[in-house]
């Protein structure tokens, strides 16, 4: 890797970020074992992560820790989230029932440009028996450098909540 200079107007170009940024993460046993290697990963790239469980690959319930992560983004303990299960649907359907998240499922890379880019999603949730984990990577790394189009699709998103 080349090395940085403090000229240097785009930092992530260092392969670091330095914004601070807090990331929320969970998962199921069926998405534990990327959980653990995208905490590496991102901590490594200068992310704070902060893990909502599960620890093991044992059997649970991916609503015991959706929530936690839910409620995080909701009231801002964390700014994203990331989640993964099995199908990554349990995730999202969960993470959904927050007014404040926006849990959007990728499973390729064109798809986590988009739901950043279409839905400004703070959550990327994704399928960890569906898809590789370097595609994973290429997820992350897409939906978190992607920015949020706005204009017709700020509109679409505030039409989201129920209108009472
Ligand atoms: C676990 O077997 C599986 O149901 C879960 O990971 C997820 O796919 C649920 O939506």
């Amino acid at each position: 890797m080349a090395p940085c200079k403090m000229e240097q107007i785009d930092l992530n170009l260092c392969g670091l970020t330095f914004d601070n940024m807090k990331i929320g993460i969970c998962s199921d046993h069926a998405g534990y074992e990327w959980k653990t290697d995208l905490v590496a990963y991102l901590s490594g790239k200068g992310y704070e992560i902060v893990d909502y469980g599960t620890n093991s690959t044992e059997s649970m319930d991916y609503p015991d820790v959706a929530h936690l992560l839910g409620r995080a983004v909701s009231d801002g303990t964390v700014d994203k989230g990331i989640a993964m299960c099995g199908t990554g649907n349990g995730m999202a359907i969960t993470l959904n029932k927050y007014p404040k998240v926006r849990a959007g499922l990728a499973w390729n890379e064109d798809i986590a440009a988009l739901v950043k880019q279409h839905n400004n999603a703070n959550v990327l949730v994704m399928p960890a028996r569906f898809a590789s984990f370097e595609t994973a990577l290429k997820m992350v790394d897409t939906w978190l450098n992607t920015q949020f189009e706005g204009g017709r699709h700020q509109r679409r998103i505030e039409k989201i909540p129920i209108q009472n």
